[in-house]
């Protein structure tokens, strides 16, 4: 039975283009999400320390050490983006 249906469908050129396009769009969509990712903020002694959007801009404003790369959002809450580091003490921002 199955053998039967096996050789009635011959895939043709246009059907081996028409998977590949298909595969093509999956493996783009599957390697932009994993992209995406934000990073996290290092965790070190000092980003245990920052406990307010105060002290991250100390060092991460236009003229700190580190800062934040050009057309970077306003948004107030850095760790809604950026995963804050394990054993975090201070509020979620
Ligand atoms: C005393 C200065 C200082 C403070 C305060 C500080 N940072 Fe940083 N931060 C740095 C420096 C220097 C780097 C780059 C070197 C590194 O990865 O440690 C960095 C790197 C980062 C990065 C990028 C990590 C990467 O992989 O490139 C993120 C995100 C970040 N900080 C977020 C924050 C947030 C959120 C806060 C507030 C909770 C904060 N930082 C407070 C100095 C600081
Ligand atoms: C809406 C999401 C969002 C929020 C909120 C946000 N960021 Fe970012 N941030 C990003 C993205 C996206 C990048 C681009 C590069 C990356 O980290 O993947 C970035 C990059 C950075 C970098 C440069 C990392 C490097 O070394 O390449 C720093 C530093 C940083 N952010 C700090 C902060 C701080 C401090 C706050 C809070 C005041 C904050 N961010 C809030 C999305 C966000």
């Amino acid at each position: 039975m199955s053998d039967q249906q096996k050789l009635k469908w011959q895939p043709g050129k246009r059907d081996l283009i028409f998977l590949g396009i298909i595969a093509a769009v999956v493996l783009l969509l599957v390697l932009g999400t994993s992209e995406r990712t934000t990073k996290a903020v290092p965790d070190d002694a000092t980003h245990r320390a920052a406990t307010s959007k105060a002290a991250c801009m100390v060092c991460h404003g236009s003229a700190g050490i580190h800062p934040q790369p050009k057309g970077h959002t306003k948004a107030d809450q850095c760790f809604q983006c950026h995963v804050q580091p394990k054993g975090w003490k201070g509020a979620s921002r």
